[in-house]
């Protein structure tokens, strides 16, 4: 870090000497630029530089570099994506529509070319919020572009000065962001320390009118699993008190119907915003919080996320509605997730490694962002599109191997995966935490 600094400005003060004078360069943009790459360099240097990794798709394989893997980066954790049948059905389906011109076209649309409270809002929107409602036995429903638009917006629209906001410090950055743009007091308690958390709520709240605690139900980069139940008590023991879980990892994966971790500990009905994204397990695009029928009005009128942003594509709401009518009768696939994950989260811990998973997201704890790059393209010379995860996505020293199981995977290729990172701590075991 310091060396790079030093050589950081070093090459500033050279390029600096030759471009004063120089009549065809503008200093100030010069230096903006010089500025970035300093900053890069420093990225390059300490092993967290990012780029945008190119590879082609072949079912649950991914190509690059003209080498096939077994793809355990994507959050197709139900396979659906990746065995195609559903979708290919799907387009069929729509393909075979008679009239795909004038009224009837409209459902089918690649864009809906407005915001929903503009002309954006087509009957298929209304159709999958009235599904999600009736499936989680909620008043109502309100989707989203994404999970960041939801994140971002949810929270700044629900409070203010007088709300004191309590947010587990491993929350998802869209989660982050969402609490910046809030004028409120946000606390971080620590990752799933219980008793911290309910020692500032008794200690906040006589001072704010409300608090929100905010968290996750699958940590995204630990998976592991939270307990709503234990968070629900703290809630209900203090009237002022609301919670907020984000189950976008857990939606579709976890519960008897894939509500998620919330309908597994029977907590659906103690949440006050539930919230999941359809870009992961249901192999779709978008967001969804499960609400009353004043929290969606209240959101319609003041989430500027929902607001001043394009609806999605009615045809991706189509869609999204086939999977989520379809998830029920996937509980083979959860099961098959399950099992496959447990034998990973087992033989990790087996090799001396922390594991703090309960879920199909398994953390490969390295430490070292640069070890963790090597680690990485050593599992995929092994045939396992395994992707490093360094800050600022996760603490410093923490840097990880995300395996990511999905249900395409099999218990023959669960083995497999096992036996290489067997072999690879074997190799270098003495370097992980
Ligand atoms: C917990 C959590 N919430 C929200 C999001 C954002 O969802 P989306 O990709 O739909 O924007 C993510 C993305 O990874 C996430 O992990």
């Amino acid at each position: 870090m310091m060396r790079s600094s030093i050589i950081g400005i070093w090459r500033l003060f050279c390029a600096l000497c030759c471009a004063v004078g120089r009549k065809d360069v503008n200093l100030p943009d010069f230096i903006f630029e010089m500025d970035m790459k300093n900053i890069l360099e420093e990225l390059s240097v300490s092993g967290n530089l990012r780029t945008l990794p190119e590879a082609e798709h072949s079912g649950k394989h991914i190509a690059r570099d003209g080498r096939r893997m077994l793809n355990l980066s994507s959050n197709d954790y139900l396979g659906i994506a990746s065995d195609g049948r559903m979708m290919a059905d799907f387009l069929h389906e729509v393909a075979a529509v008679p009239e795909l011109s004038g009224a009837d076209a409209a459902g089918f649309l690649l864009s809906s070319t407005s915001s929903r409270l503009l002309t954006g809002n087509y009957p298929v929107c209304g159709k999958v919020e009235d599904a999600l409602a009736g499936m989680f036995g909620a008043e109502a429903a309100l989707t989203f572009s994404s999970g960041y638009h939801m994140n971002a917006g949810i929270l700044p629209a629900v409070s203010d000065s007088g709300t004191l906001i309590l947010a587990d410090k491993l929350i998802h950055a869209s989660l982050i962001d969402g609490m910046r743009l809030c004028n409120s007091k946000v606390l971080r308690y620590r990752h799933q320390d219980m008793a911290q958390l309910e020692g500032l709520v008794w200690k906040y709240r006589n001072e704010f009118s409300r608090i929100i605690i905010v968290t996750e139900s699958i940590f995204s980069m630990d998976g592991d699993v939270t307990d709503l139940r234990r968070l629900v008590e703290i809630k209900k023991a203090v009237p002022s008190v609301m919670l907020y879980v984000d189950e976008a990892h857990a939606f579709g994966v976890r519960g008897e119907t894939g509500l998620g971790v919330a309908q597994e500990q029977g907590c659906i009905h103690d949440v006050d915003f539930l919230c999941g994204t359809f870009g992961k397990a249901i192999a779709s695009m978008g967001a969804y919080l499960v609400c009353s029928e004043t929290v969606r009005r209240f959101l319609v009128n003041r989430m500027r996320t929902l607001i001043f942003t394009t609806a999605l594509p009615p045809l991706n709401y189509l869609w999204t509605l086939r999977v989520l009518k379809e998830l029920p009768q996937l509980g083979g696939r959860r099961k098959q997730l399950e099992e496959n994950s447990a034998k990973v989260r087992n033989a990790v811990r087996a090799l001396g490694l922390e594991c703090p998973s309960g879920s199909h997201i398994v953390p490969v704890m390295v430490g070292d962002s640069n070890d963790s790059i090597r680690r990485a393209s050593e599992m995929q010379a092994a045939g396992f599109y395994l992707l490093p995860v360094r800050p600022p996505t996760v603490p410093a020293g923490t840097s990880r191997l995300r395996i990511s199981m999905t249900a395409a995977v099999t218990a023959e290729e669960t083995a497999a995966l096992i036996s290489a990172l067997s072999v690879q701590s074997s190799a270098g075991g003495d370097e992980c935490r």
